[in-house]
């Protein structure tokens, strides 16, 4: 008799376990036992292997299909699904005013908040992503739901309840010991879960929200739970130098979270298009990760994030989605985009030596689709401190795994195949032109979570799931339009420099706190 949980596949397994190589065990026997991967070994041992596992079968994959470890999302605001793929024409300070606050506000709502986090949680794993690291919002309650959402499921996450105390909508902020409070309520609700899939995450939003008061309050509950910490960094130019402006005695953002203690080896910053060389080094040696979002990034930041460039000076590097500042929740589009910003890395620098040549070193920021893979596996895996829970095919590792099907042709599938065609390149085509109609099977823990268009273990169908959302988001409340104060810090800080300092005096006077230059030497806060 096999052990409980105990299954085994037969066929070819795509994976990336060294930066730009992609790896094929091909006719591999892999035993699946209480959702770890108990054994990997040569297809013509299958006899032998069944015998000794007690397995009544071994599931044979047909032509054309494949393994793929699941995608690993390092940056994903799941209310902000909400919104996804509309609400791209305004630069970020004012996108979280217009689209975003209101957004998330909404989610107050727990009936709307329960059936769009069900919607949510499976569009991510219809698309493969096994493992998400998701901002929830400000208010307590909806993220609980989330929880929820995600444990029913079954995906794997890092979880948040975002904090913000300053320069947000009276309707969207909370004072600071509320926020504390709750950050930890959050952490405590997720921990007494005890669901192993499922970690609580720190989440101030970004600087300009989040006081140093807030900021160091959370890294030192962060401390004591051992939590994951989450928040943006050096994203975008309004964003900086609203940073600067209220934190002239800080070099950097990456200074300013030094400073505040948010800065170890469980942190994931967002985006980092705007951090110096120092900064990434800082990150390194604290073995803080970036998420890089090329997508978001191409709407609402201003520069290119060197991935290349980034690893070679030590930084971890994950790839996220960014859903809403990206307009998809797909990891295979992120990877896609990935590989187009670094192409856009190599032109600009061709464009500034206004030659003809292209040099090596304008070609060392490019990337192909094997690097971008491994970004979305075993980047994210290492990012959020599991590399060695998930990521690669490997004994003792988790099976987070996605089952690929190349053989939809025609209206059926997003590409053909044609004669002579082999494995590799029929799975380079499915990175680079497939979608969720590929993954026929999606696996967390060694449990398959979805198959075909059923969610197992929610017993629903997308369809149905699809029709009950259109009467739920005809009831949710209209978002109220937050207050004017943040409006002008939005607007001055995208607009100009001299704007936002004007803003940020302004917001000073108004009660937020001081530059911290008042109380401590600047030079201090120079180093890290
Ligand atoms: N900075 C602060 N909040 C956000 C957000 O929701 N999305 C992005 N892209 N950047 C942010
Ligand atoms: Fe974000």
């Amino acid at each position: 008799m096999a052990a409980a949980g105990t299954h085994a596949f037969r066929g070819t397994f795509y994976h990336t376990p060294t930066y730009g190589q992609l790896e094929a065990l091909r006719d591999v026997l892999v035993v699946i036992q209480d959702g770890k991967i108990a054994r990997i070994t040569n297809g013509d041992e299958e006899e032998a292997v069944q015998r000794e596992y007690g397995l009544s079968e071994v599931r044979h994959l047909k032509d054309g299909q494949y393994f793929v470890p699941g995608f690993i999302d390092t940056h994903v605001h799941a209310p902000q699904y909400k919104f996804t793929g509309t609400g791209t024409d305004v630069p970020l300070m004012e996108w979280l005013r217009k689209y975003t606050f209101p957004a998330e506000c909404s989610f107050q709502d727990l009936e709307a908040a329960r059936h769009r986090y069900l919607l949510l949680v499976k569009r991510f794993l219809a698309n493969g992503t096994t493992t998400a690291m998701y901002y929830g919002s400000l208010h307590l309650q909806p993220n609980l739901v989330l929880v929820d959402s995600i444990e029913r499921l079954g995906q794997r996450a890092v979880v948040g309840k975002v904090n913000m105390d300053r320069h947000s909508p009276d309707n969207y902020i909370e004072n600071t010991a509320d926020g504390l409070r709750d950050a930890e309520k959050f952490v405590t609700y997720t921990m007494g879960k005890k669901c192993s899939r499922i970690q609580p995450c720190i989440t101030p939003r970004f600087i300009p929200t989040c006081t140093p008061e807030l900021m160091k309050g959370l890294a030192e509950i962060a401390q004591k739970y051992g939590c994951h910490i989450q928040s943006h960094i050096s994203e975008c130019c309004g964003e900086v130098n609203c940073v600067r402006e209220m934190h002239p005695e800080y070099a950097s953002d990456a200074a300013v979270f030094e400073e505040m203690g948010l800065l170890t080896s469980r942190t994931v910053m967002a985006h980092g298009t705007l951090l110096t060389d120092d900064d990434i080094r800082h990150l390194a040696r604290r073995g803080t990760a970036v998420s890089h979002c090329p997508l978001s990034n191409f709407f609402l930041g201003d520069a290119f994030f060197k991935v290349n460039h980034a690893l070679s000076l030590g930084l971890k590097v994950g790839l996220g989605t960014d859903v809403a500042g990206g307009i998809s929740p797909s990891m295979l589009s992120a990877q896609r985009m990935a590989v187009v910003n670094s192409r856009c890395i190599r032109a600009h620098k061709l464009a500034v030596s206004g030659g003809t040549t292209v040099t090596p070193e304008m070609e060392k920021d490019v990337i192909t689709f094997k690097e971008a893979l491994w970004l979305a596996t075993v980047g994210g895996a290492q990012a959020l401190d599991m590399a060695d829970i998930v990521g690669t095919f490997e004994v003792g590792k988790e099976f987070d795994a996605l089952l690929v099907d190349t053989n939809l042709s025609g209206t059926s599938g997003p590409f053909d195949v044609f004669e002579g065609e082999d494995d590799d390149q029929r799975f380079e085509k499915f990175i680079n032109l497939g979608d969720d109609r590929n993954l026929i099977e999606v696996y967390v823990q060694g449990v398959c979570v979805k198959r075909g268009d059923e969610f197992l273990l929610d017993g629903s169908n997308v369809t149905k799931s699809a029709e009950e959302d259109s009467d739920r988001v005809m009831s949710a409340p209209t978002p109220a339009e937050p207050e004017t104060a943040y409006v002008d810090l939005a607007h001055r800080a995208d607009s100009s420099d001299e704007a936002a300092s004007l803003d940020v005096g302004a917001a000073a006077e108004d009660g937020a706190p001081a530059p911290e230059s008042e109380s401590e030497p600047p030079t201090k806060r120079l180093r890290y």
